[in-house]
């Protein structure tokens, strides 16, 4: 167990566990801008033995780690996979074994595309303690740092949060764009760059115009964070011109022409 916890009552909570068998908390980073990081999340992270961290972590926010807890690197990135996600698990398992408080660290929201689910499930199974702590989610903070506000009273009532993801051409998830389309106002795509090209040809074949504004946010709500925006029949042959890469969360629906009011008040990461 590490020295020096915050007096913090989620610390207290923790340190109870050091008699028994370990917790792992499942824990949101949020997009990147360390402001936008829960306090419980910081909390534990000055108190956890072991932290398990993917990729899409930020810096900063890793930074917050205590200088002795043990930070393993779970990353992942399209094609790359550091630890494989049931090796994971038997990790997240032998740790709670061995520690007091082990920390899943995962970007954005754990249970939003984010594999939390079949984490927690395989802890549930295996008799470990286990808790989240959600995240703010990509799919709503990188809109907002865009200035785009993904519902809007006069543009649009409903949003669909879908993932674009294919695994290495090997299948396209059964996600039926013609519903989307025609049920939702506003739709945001996570890791959707690579296979954008089918979902734009999905959308219109669904009868979306191609005049429909589509945003792209790299990076939201980082310093880095970069935006391309244009609209189903334009932003295909722009990601190829700019050279645009994920990751990036894409949003489509007329609340991205909001963008061009609000953009210069957008906030500043931290
Ligand atoms: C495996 S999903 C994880 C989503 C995460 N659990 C969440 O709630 O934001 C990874 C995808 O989330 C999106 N994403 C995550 N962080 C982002 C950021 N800071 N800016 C833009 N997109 C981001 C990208 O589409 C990326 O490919």
């Amino acid at each position: 167990m590490t020295a020096g916890f915050p007096d913090q009552a989620l610390c207290h909570q923790a340190l109870c566990h050091q008699c028994q068998p370990g917790k792992v908390y499942l824990v949101g980073a949020g997009p990147g801008d360390p402001g936008l990081f829960t306090l419980k999340g910081k909390t534990l992270l000055e108190c956890a033995d072991v932290v398990i961290y993917d990729a899409l972590v930020s810096p900063p926010i890793l930074a917050m780690v205590n200088s002795q807890a043990e930070k393993i690197n779970a990353g992942k990135r399209r094609g790359a996979h550091s630890i494989l996600q049931p090796d994971i698990t038997q990790l997240l398992i032998a740790k709670a074994q061995a520690h007091a408080v082990v920390v899943r660290l995962k970007g954005g929201d754990p249970f939003v595309f984010g594999r939390g689910g079949e984490e927690m499930a395989g802890l549930v199974k295996a008799g470990v303690d286990v808790e989240v702590i959600p995240g703010i989610t990509a799919g709503v903070a990188a809109p907002a740092y865009a200035g785009i506000p993904i519902t809007h009273r006069s543009y649009s009532s409903s949003v669909t949060f879908v993932t674009g993801h294919e695994a290495a051409g090997k299948y396209r998830p059964e996600i039926n764009w013609s519903a989307i389309a025609q049920g939702s106002e506003t739709i945001v795509i996570y890791m959707g760059i690579h296979n954008l090209p089918h979902i734009v040809e999905q959308l219109l074949t669904a009868g979306l115009s191609d005049q429909t504004p589509v945003a792209l946010v790299r990076w939201g709500t980082r310093p880095d964070q970069e935006e391309l925006i244009g609209t189903l029949a334009t932003i295909v042959a722009q990601i190829e011109a700019t050279a645009f890469k994920a990751p990036a969360i894409a949003v489509i629906g007329s609340v991205v022409n909001l963008h061009r009011l609000l953009a210069s008040c957008r906030p500043r990461s931290m």
